[in-house]
């Protein structure tokens, strides 16, 4: 039978995909390495499909290797005899402890089939959140903010794990870059928070990540160029109902708009706390 790594999405549970949400349905018992994926998972799954693992809050690598070769002996056998799921929050193979898993089973139990179902991850669900649009074209690079770093680079970053924003927010607008904070976004646990200023989430909170843009980096897409007269002939033509008849350039008009779309184109075990409500 299969283990499935399955992502949870960013924490909302109407935000797990429909494969996730049947794999855990089907799935005879469901893991996960955190309590917020486990609060996201039992809002499919009732707790006693739930199984427990144990991970120790430590940077030791003996230690850790440790933790996972037991939670793969645990997984391991539920995962020949029947359908075991592992799930994380966002998607499981970004920057996930799903890869720590993966590798542990390929090790020590290269019998055990696996098979990923994606999740939303903060990677795209930061833009909704945040009101960002990354057109085609523009470059975007993920990278780490932990400890008040500041990486710099391309044009647009995301970063993840921004436990100093204040010392993060110095060095990128030093570096001439504008930055947008999401705190918590669409996580029904803890307060969801954007903000452009660092002061307001200067608590640290693991689920934080930022949105560096280079000032001047704003791209100019062809829609953001209407000649503004033209828009309000158009809008008084819309206002007045002088139907065109040729039901055939009706037709055409959405094959223009597709054929211009076209054109155009841990969960950390460790986390959970200093949650701002
Ligand atoms: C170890 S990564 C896990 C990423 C996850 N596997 C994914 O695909 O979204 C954890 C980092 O992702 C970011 N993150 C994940 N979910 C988030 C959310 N709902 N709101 C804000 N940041 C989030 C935070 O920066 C956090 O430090």
């Amino acid at each position: 039978m299969t283990l499935y790594g399955v992502g949870l999405g960013p924490g909302d549970a109407d935000l797990v995909t429909v494969r996730g949400k049947r794999v855990l349905n089907d799935a005879d018992v469901v893991y996960s390495p955190g309590r917020l994926s486990r609060s996201v998972a039992t809002e499919h799954v009732p707790e006693e499909r739930i199984g427990d693992l144990d991970f120790p809050m430590t940077r030791d690598e003996d230690e850790l290797r440790r933790a996972w070769k037991a939670a793969a002996a645990e997984i391991a056998p539920r995962a020949r005899d029947g359908d075991a799921a592992f799930v994380t929050l966002g998607d499981p193979n970004v920057y996930s402890t799903f890869g720590h898993l993966r590798r542990t089973l390929a090790a020590f139990h290269p019998e055990v089939d696996l098979e990923v179902v994606p999740g939303v991850s903060a990677v795209t669900a930061f833009a909704t959140a945040l009101g960002v649009e990354v057109a085609a074209g523009e470059r975007l690079a993920l990278r780490e903010a932990a400890r008040g770093a500041a990486p710099v680079g391309p044009d647009r970053l995301i970063l993840f794990k921004v436990t100093d924003a204040p010392a993060t927010h110095e060095g990128l607008t030093e570096a001439g870059y504008d930055v947008v904070y999401g705190r918590r976004l669409f996580m029904e646990q803890g307060e969801t928070v954007v903000t452009d200023d660092p002061s307001e989430i200067d608590d640290r909170d693991y689920y934080t990540l930022a949105y560096a843009e280079k000032r001047g980096a704003g791209a100019t897409p062809a829609t953001a160029a209407f000649d503004t007269e033209d828009a309000s002939k158009a809008a008084e033509s819309d206002a007045e109902p002088t139907a065109k008849t040729d039901g055939g350039s009706a037709a055409s008009g959405l094959g223009e708009t597709e054929r211009a779309e076209g054109e155009a184109g841990g969960d950390d075990p460790r986390a959970g706390d200093g949650v701002r409500r």
